[in-house]
């Protein structure tokens, strides 16, 4: 990661930003978000892939950690939460609504006004600077470029990118085009932000820090992180760790100490 402020200094200044609201310690809250017998089936006959075998999980605000081996079924999981997909059976319940009922421009509109995204790499526009990269999805909910723009660059810098706004993704290293996408996440006060291997693409020092990053600012907000990861060590950060094989929940693990070493 290229010299800049520290991390305890960015840690700091996500944590004492004015929409910072009291921490929760995850699952003694409400569900801001519940799975409930979630299948996924691609396919059919000899063929036929059961991706999802039957969820049920609960998503509580502060950070759950999605873990296990390859083709577990952990990004159909995160797409069906997310309303990306919908599950071949099975109910998912946001805010009294369930996502699996809904028409896809309801579904598309919640996904943008309501969760975020972070994905392993890519999805900035290389032709765009990047604070209008972050402003996008503020221009697609309504506002102007301008005002969009200065919002943009107020969660640039909280993320440490002070300066860099107008660098384009290509000018950028790997480290500071995630920050960038967590800035993109997070700039509509999403309330469940969704990762998919977010640091899968970066080296082990720069992917903690930038996993720190994304956890703080997301609990600082009082919003809840679904993130899927190989990492054991992103695991180890996160208040919760569900493990998934062939389709199914096998393991679950509570760090309460994590969430409030996070919270803090
Ligand atoms: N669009 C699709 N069509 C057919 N099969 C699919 C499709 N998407 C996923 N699958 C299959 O579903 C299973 C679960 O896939 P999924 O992408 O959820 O796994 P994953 O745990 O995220 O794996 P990875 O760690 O490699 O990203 C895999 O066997 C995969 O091949
Ligand atoms: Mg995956």
């Amino acid at each position: 990661m290229a010299a800049g402020p520290s991390l305890t200094r960015l840690l700091i200044m996500i944590d004492t930003t004015p929409t910072t609201q009291p921490p929760t310690t995850g699952h003694r809250s409400a569900p801001v978000i519940s799975g409930r017998g979630l299948t996924m089936t691609y396919g059919s006959g000899p063929s036929t892939v059961h991706a999802l075998a039957g969820v049920d999980l609960d998503v509580h605000p502060g950070s759950l950690a999605v873990m296990g081996p390859s083709g577990s079924g952990k990004t159909s999981l995160l797409h069906c939460l997310a309303g990306i997909v919908r599950p071949s059976s099975g109910h998912v319940q946001y805010q009294g609504t369930d996502l699996t009922t809904l028409s896809d421009r309801l579904r598309t509109r919640l996904r943008r006004d309501d969760f975020g995204f972070v994905f392993q790499s890519g999805q900035l526009l290389a032709e765009l600077p990047a604070n209008e990269n972050v402003a996008l999805p503020l221009m697609l909910g309504g506002l102007s470029l301008r005002e969009a723009v200065g919002r943009a660059d107020v969660w640039l810098g909280r993320l440490g990118l002070a300066g860099m706004e107008r660098r384009r993704p290509g000018e950028l290293s790997g480290g500071q085009l995630q920050r960038v996408a967590i800035a993109r996440a997070l700039v509509t006060e999403p309330r469940i932000v969704f990762a998919d291997e977010p640091t899968g693409a970066l080296d082990q020092r720069t992917g903690a820090e930038v996993m720190g990053l994304l956890e703080h600012a997301v609990v600082a907000t009082g919003a809840a992180l679904v993130v899927v990861t190989h990492d054991p060590g992103v695991a180890r950060t996160c208040a919760r760790t569900v493990t998934m094989a062939d389709g199914r929940i096998v393991a679950e693990h509570h760090r309460p100490q994590a969430a409030t070493a996070v919270a803090r």
